[in-house]
């Protein structure tokens, strides 16, 4: 069964005509230089072989050079996997490669919404313009630069879904969009919103176990399938933020992740349930995914995953893993990251964010023993039964900007994304060097520097707006700057900072040891006595799990207070160095694109004094202490900073 391609067929495989652009074609299609894989190789696509069916092998036999995959869609991986080792310098000498993906499915979640505008978007509108005419070309490089990392799927809409989605004319346009991203092994799946039956199709009632709800939920899959044959399946954000679920009806996560499951199962479709619960009335939100999902261990059908954000809040700069990843043996579980740069300074900061991605994988559970980190549990490693498929996803932070993501380094997260959910077993730096080469330069004099800059900012940006575990301390109604005084009244007090950062006279952070909320019972040992105790919990999350006085003795000696203090300043100092890191790069990037990062490191430099000079004074207040003399000291006031209000609802 060997189907020999020649190189001009191989790429043909993933061209589809053009009819409109949006992006200008003079751009470069970012980390990658043209538009397909240009390699010398014989490609041949066996479907005998014995390989996953995206995996692919790249050999030197005496007779040259050969791509050999299960599939189309691992050959076209193969070539793209060919092509940057050409344009990184790795495909000198003897290949004998082979490579299959750490993850099933590699998927994108896109928070876009029907009239264009994106959820915690800020790069611009849709790319899918719903509503206009559909942009061959825009959805063509979008699958392409996927396909080129590894990404082999798209939730086309935001997880706070409008029944509308499921419309017939929507679904005729997801099934457009399908036929778009195919060629490229990407499969379409959408996110619903689970009162559909009721709000869509004039039921009664959407109770997952009334017959009438079932026959909606299977017949609307067979629209689905007649339409999209390929398509990937359902996410669902269920009870949580108002949204409907199961639980209106007195019925559990289980009983509506799986009548959604048994109706996508004679097609080989997936749920992906998110735990992404809370409410005001726990004492600790962070406890809450485990508190509802933890005991429903064994009760999910097998094509169902949950999906777990990588920390139990929400996407702060820094969390701990969620508890829950070590909480289900019987389950599949997959992490939902945040490439949207949400609570990391939107487009404006450069923060690369493989190293916080890494952080949560490499995070062990303990669920099993040791080595159960959340990457051997999400891969099916540590409870192979309980995983017929695995997945991963991450919230895009694509839109219509010509540069995709609003900044040029917010690209290379996208990449990285991609990248792990490829091959976990890569480092941050590995990927953050081939994203360099390939998008600007390959002389090292320009990757060493600006390769330290993209290691050491997601540490930037923890240090200058929430160190040392503090967390959630944004303004009310965006998530850019400081407010850790927030107060709004009749507002959900977990919507608040200060139910987060709990700044008292004796000291700040969120007590959630055995003698708070109790939270460090939800990691399993020896991780929970670990987090338990003051001086074994490891300081970067020590107001995550501690309420700590102000006076207390770091390992390096300084007071708590001091180090706060030091660690707000070093931030902005750090954001500094990479303004001078920025400068000495200009030979090796054009000038456009230089600027455009340059302009982006002084609204960085601001925000980061803005973020430490807020910061600094409000937590003063309680500490009754001064800013320590040996650094930089605020600029200005606090009632000053206090009045800053900024109309960032619509930011896209
Ligand atoms: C955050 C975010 C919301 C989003 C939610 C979710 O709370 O601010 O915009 O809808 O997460 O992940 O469901």
């Amino acid at each position: 069964m060997n189907k020999i391609i020649s190189m001009a067929i191989a790429s043909a495989i993933a061209i589809s005509s053009c009819t409109s652009a949006v992006k200008t074609d003079e751009k470069p299609l970012l980390w990658l230089s043209s538009g397909e894989p240009a390699v010398e190789a014989e490609v041949i696509v066996d479907t005998t072989l014995d390989l996953h069916p995206d995996g692919f092998i790249i050999r030197d036999t005496p007779e040259g050079r050969c791509i050999m995959a299960k599939t189309e869609t691992g050959a076209l991986y193969g070539m793209y996997a060919l092509d940057r080792m050409e344009r990184t310098g790795q495909a000198e000498g003897e290949l004998d490669i082979l490579e299959e993906p750490s993850y099933d499915r590699r998927i994108l979640n896109h928070w876009d919404n029907l009239d264009n505008t994106v959820e915690r978007g800020y790069a611009g509108h849709s790319i899918w313009h719903w509503g206009e005419e559909v942009p061959v070309e825009l959805i063509t490089r979008y699958a392409r630069l996927n396909a080129s990392i590894g990404i082999n799927g798209s939730v086309l809409n935001n997880v706070n879904a409008t029944p509308e989605m499921l419309r017939r004319d929507y679904l005729e346009r997801t099934a457009k969009i399908a036929d778009i991203m195919r060629p490229y092994g990407i499969h379409v799946y959408l996110a619903v919103n689970f009162s559909s039956p009721a709000a869509l199709g004039g039921l009664e009632t959407s109770d997952p176990l009334d017959p009438q709800v079932r026959q909606w939920w299977a017949d609307k899959a067979a629209e689905i399938y007649s339409l999209i044959p390929d398509f990937g399946g359902f996410l669902v954000k269920a009870n949580s933020e108002g949204l409907p679920g199961p639980q209106d009806f007195g019925r559990t996560h289980a009983d509506g992740a799986n009548m959604l499951a048994d109706v996508l199962k004679p097609y080989d479709g997936i749920v992906m349930w998110r735990a992404f619960v809370y409410s005001p009335q726990s004492p600790d939100r962070a406890s809450q995914a485990c508190d509802e999902f933890a005991s429903l261990d064994g009760q999910f059908r097998d094509n169902v995953l949950i999906q777990i954000k990588n920390g139990p809040v929400d996407f702060q700069p820094r969390e701990p893993f969620s508890p829950l990843f070590g909480r289900m043996s019987k389950t599949a579980m997959m992490v939902e990251f945040q490439i949207t740069q949400e609570y990391l300074g939107f487009s404006n900061h450069l923060v690369y964010l493989p190293t916080l991605f890494k952080e949560c994988l490499d995070s062990d559970t303990y669920s099993n023993g040791e080595g159960s980190t959340v990457e051997a549990i999400t891969t099916g490693r540590t409870y192979p039964e309980a995983y017929k498929t695995t997945a991963v996803a991450g919230v895009a932070n694509i839109g219509r900007d010509a540069n995709w993501c609003g900044h040029e380094f917010a690209q290379s997260s996208w990449y990285g994304f991609g990248r792990m959910a490829w091959d976990t077993s890569l480092t941050s730096e590995e990927i953050a060097r081939e994203w360099l080469q390939q998008t600007f330069s390959t002389d090292e004099e320009f990757v060493k520097p600006v390769l330290d800059m993209m290691l050491t900012s997601r540490e930037a940006v923890v240090d200058y707006m929430m160190p040392l575990g503090l967390h959630h301390i944004f303004a009310w109604d965006h998530h850019y700057g400081p407010e850790p005084w927030c107060e709004i009244e009749g507002a959900r007090p977990d919507w608040l900072p200060k139910y987060y950062h709990k700044a008292d006279e004796n000291g700040v952070g969120f007590d959630r040891t055995r003698r708070g909320s109790g939270n460090v019972n939800q990691y399993n040992e020896p991780l929970a006595s670990t987090y338990d105790n003051i001086a074994t919990c490891p300081e970067n999350l020590l107001l995550w799990f501690h309420h700590v006085p102000w006076t207390y003795e770091m390992s390096n000696g300084r007071t708590l207070w001091e180090e706060m203090c030091h660690r707000y300043d070093a931030g902005v100092q750090k954001v500094r160095e990479y303004q001078s890191i920025w400068n000495a790069a200009k030979p090796y990037v054009d000038a456009e694109r230089w600027e455009a990062v340059r302009a982006k490191l002084e609204i960085q430099e601001s925000d980061a004094r803005w973020w430490r000079d807020a910061c600094v004074q409000y937590f003063g207040e309680f500490s009754g202490m001064p800013v320590p003399k040996e650094i930089e000291q605020p600029e200005r006031p606090l009632d000053q900073l206090k009045k800053i209000k900024l109309d960032l609802k619509h930011h896209n």
